[in-house]
């Protein structure tokens, strides 16, 4: 498969949605961001990076960096988890308090805010300096040891964070958070301020792609199991409330963020990230899911 050229491809399909969405606004340091950057990296199991256009710039990981701080968390308490936080899609905003107050405080699953902010309070409640242990994390899984958070993203965060606060103290009032609101939210404003490019991302998730184990470190990262379990909660409840159309026209794994950054793995094959800050409806790049769906097209590849 060549997929330098069909990267090449892709990239011009989908800049041709650029202009069509609207980059997040509600953070003022993601606002500023300009909307017509475009990149992508696809790293395939035997470490070979494709990249095309703005693939090396870095931007704000926002949500996708659940997944990584979920797969910290499994590590840690393992199923125990599991009596937390569900597994189920939301059919809901990321930030739904509504749902939550129906479920008695026990968040639908690990990517919607309220189950991430368990996930936070679980990894400050095992891990002696947790911001630095997910940040070195993300070091040692792409290779890149200058990543870092972008305080002045983390800053706008909590300066704006007000439904987040809500959610923690909501959790809190219903006994499923240990530590302090302002706690669980600094590590929470911080995760999803980390700064990577396409393709430390696409490298940071290549084990997903390959049963848990790391073909750039040679290192067994996550189980089996736990890779299998992890990618079904991206394929189910990864791209907010759009994950039926995702799955529809894409096919793959997959998890965004509000920074316009999407990670999604074809098990056996590859792993890829697409970056571009203009979001559709629900909050996920524009031309991103564009180019995804065009890869998995063309390719004539997806888990299905
Ligand atoms: O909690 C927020 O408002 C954002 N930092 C969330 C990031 C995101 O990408 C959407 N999440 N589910």
């Amino acid at each position: 498969m060549d997929f330098g050229k069909i990267l090449n491809e892709l990239a011009a399909h989908a800049r041709e949605h650029i202009g069509k969405g609207k980059v997040a606004t509600y953070i003022p340091a993601l606002a500023r961001v300009p909307a017509d950057k475009f990149g992508m990296a696809l790293c395939t199991l035997d470490g070979t990076i494709h990249r095309v256009g703005d693939s090396d710039e870095r931007f704000s990981i926002q949500s996708i960096s659940k997944v990584f701080t979920l797969s910290l968390a499994i590590g840690q308490v393992g199923d125990e988890l599991w009596r937390r936080v569900g597994r189920e899609p939301s059919g809901n905003r990321f930030n739904s308090l509504v749902q939550l107050e129906y479920e008695h405080g026990i968040p639908r699953n690990p990517f919607i805010n309220a189950g991430a902010l368990v996930i936070c309070d679980v990894l400050l409640s095992q891990l002696p300096k947790p911001k630095e242990a997910l940040r070195d994390y993300m070091r040692v899984l792409s290779g890149s040891f200058d990543i870092d958070y972008d305080e002045e993203v983390a800053r706008s965060e909590a300066e704006t964070g007000f439904i987040n606060r809500a959610l923690c103290n909501f959790l809190k009032g219903n006994g499923n958070l240990t530590n302090e609101v302002d706690a669980v939210l600094d590590l929470y404003f911080h995760q999803c301020a980390l700064a990577m490019s396409c393709t430390e991302l696409a490298r940071a998730t290549l084990h997903l792609a390959n049963r848990g184990f790391s073909p750039l470190l040679q290192e067994t990262l996550l189980t089996e199991a736990q890779t299998k379990r992890l990618n079904a909660m991206m394929l189910t409840c990864g791209t907010y409330d759009a994950v039926g159309e995702f799955a529809y026209r894409i096919g793959l794994p997959a998890k965004s963020g509000v920074g316009g950054g999407i990670i999604a793995v074809l098990p056996g094959e590859y792993a890829v990230t697409v970056w571009s800050p203009e979001l559709d409806r629900s909050g996920n790049s524009l031309a991103g899911g564009a180019a995804l769906e065009y890869l998995t097209l063309v390719t004539g590849k997806s888990i299905f």
